[in-house]
Parts: structure tokens; sequence; C-alpha cells
């Protein structure tokens, strides 16, 4: 049974020096690290820094976001075999920051989880919809839209391996946490939506993930529910204190629920160190 996945996204926050602090008092809680599988998405300034803070531990590192293309004339850019480089696992894909402030589209998050993919890396896909469209109905068709999108030409072993989280736009940074039936609900479907497009193994075996205004009292709730198989945490993650008590909770909270994700034996592949060997010393 694999343990809840909580990622901490730092979004555009803390210098070099403060992610390290904050990295340095989690790698020291071993006892949560083995309860609980942890990754973190520091600025991209840090992840160097941040790979050797975490080096041994059971600590993994995301970026926030990436180029699809390897190398090449894309002023302000970072490839994945960069980001392999400085020694990140994970990448996020398709936040609705980037979505909302970038004007990411779901061709070019497609592209971005193909270039993972082929780098070895995991993409953390993520979909959701605004409050507009949910008060219109139209939360399943804008969620089904994206994963589609995304996840074309992507094999059916290849989607077992990814992690997608459901962050309704709504719930993000605004303290309005969608409830636990809520995003169930959505699992549920997202799910069904995987089964049917690349096979019940891939859909048993996908962690999904809930986002959007997360904190130590509201995890316990959310990862009660079997298919909400950890949690993407932005605001309450920045305060590292606050991070741990979120993970003592998942920790509490793993023994309930059996999601599919977690019987799945997903434990065995968390690999967090997976491409810090593959990095240049710093
Ligand atoms: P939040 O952010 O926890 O601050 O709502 C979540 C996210 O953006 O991933």
């Amino acid at each position: 049974m694999a343990p809840p996945l909580i990622i901490a996204n730092w979004k555009m926050n803390k210098t070099v020096t403060e992610a390290v602090h904050a990295l340095d008092t989690l790698r020291a809680r071993t006892d949560l690290l083995q309860a609980v599988d942890v990754v973190v998405a520091p600025s991209a300034t840090a992840l160097d820094r941040a790979a050797q803070i975490v080096a041994g531990s059971r600590i993994a590192l995301a970026a926030q976001n990436c180029h699809w293309e390897a190398a090449g004339a894309y002023t302000g850019e970072i490839s994945v075999p960069q980001l392999a480089d400085v020694g990140c696992a994970y990448g996020l894909v398709g936040h609705s920051e980037r979505r909302q402030a970038f004007g990411e589209t779901n061709d070019q998050v497609r592209r971005k989880t193909a270039a993972l993919l082929a780098a070895g890396l995991t993409p953390i896909l993520c979909v959701g919809e605004t409050f507009p469209e949910r008060r219109a109905g139209k939360t399943e068709h804008v969620v089904a839209e994206q994963v589609s999108v995304a996840l074309q030409g992507v094999s059916g072993s290849q989607v077992a391996r990814l992690i997608m989280a459901y962050e309704p736009v709504w719930a993000i940074g605004t303290g309005k946490t969608a409830t636990p039936v809520e995003a169930a609900s959505v699992h549920r479907f997202l799910r069904r939506l995987i089964a049917h497009d690349h096979g019940e193994h891939a859909a048993t075996s996908v962690r999904i993930l809930y986002g959007g205004s997360v904190s130590p009292d509201t995890v316990e709730g959310l990862l009660a529910e079997p298919d909400i198989n950890g949690a993407l945490v932005g605001g309450a993650s920045l305060n590292v204190q606050t991070l741990l008590a979120i993970l003592e909770r998942a920790a509490g909270a793993k023994e309930r629920g059996a999601g599919p994700g977690r019987s799945s034996g997903l434990a065995s592949s968390f690999s967090p160190t997976t491409s810090t060997s593959s990095r240049s010393s710093a």
C-alpha cells in the first residue's frame, strides 16, 4: 500500500537560503518521510542547492515548469534535460497559474508531458475548472478535455506511473477547499476516463492528488477518500511547520481508505533519488 503523496509547490517564493532552511528542517523528520511520500517544487534558482540537501533522503524534487524542446534558442526557458541534470525527478505541467497567467494551452501541456516522460521524469499533470465552469456544470467536460489532450500518444504503462492533480481553479489560493465529496467525485470521474482511454491498469495505478487551499485542517478529510491519493499544497507549504503539520495528518490518514493508487504497489516505485545520480557534481 503506497503512502499518500504530498507535493509542496513553493511557486515564486523563497530565496535559496530560505529554501535550504526549509529542506533541512524537512529532511530531519525521517519519521514522517517514512510514512508519507514527499516532493518539493522550489523555484528553479534553488534546485541545485536543494538537490544537495535532499540527496540520500526520501524527499524528491519537482520543477514548476519546463520547455518541451531539449535545447535551443528559447530565452528564459529551462529544458527537461537541464532539470534532470540538477536532480529533478518530477515536473509540474498545466498548473492553472501557468494556464491563466501565461497562456499555457492544452497542446503545450501535451508537449511538456511528452518531454518529461521521454527524459524519465514523472509529470504531475494539473487539471481543474474555474468557478463559472463549475457553476455551468462543465467541470467534467473541462477536465476531460485537459486530460485527453495532455495524454495523447502516452501509453497506458506511462499513464500508470504519472501523477495527476485535480486542482479546481476556484480553490487555489482562495482558502476555499473543495469538500472531500466534491473532490472525490471528480477524482472518480478522472479514473473512469483513464480506464476508458488508457486501460484499467493505468486507472488503478495513477496517483490522483487534490490541490486547492489544502491545510492541516482539511488534509485528513480529503485523504480519507479512497480516490484521493495525496495533496498538492501551495500556500500552506511555505511555512515549514505548517507543512510538517500536513505531513503528520497525512501520515495519520494513511491507514484509512485504500485508494486504487495505494494498493498498486507504487510505494516501491517512489524513487526520489532516481535522477540525482545523473546530476553533475556541484
Ligand atoms: P494553494 O495552491 O494550496 O495555495 O491553494 C495549490 C496549488 O496551486 O498547487
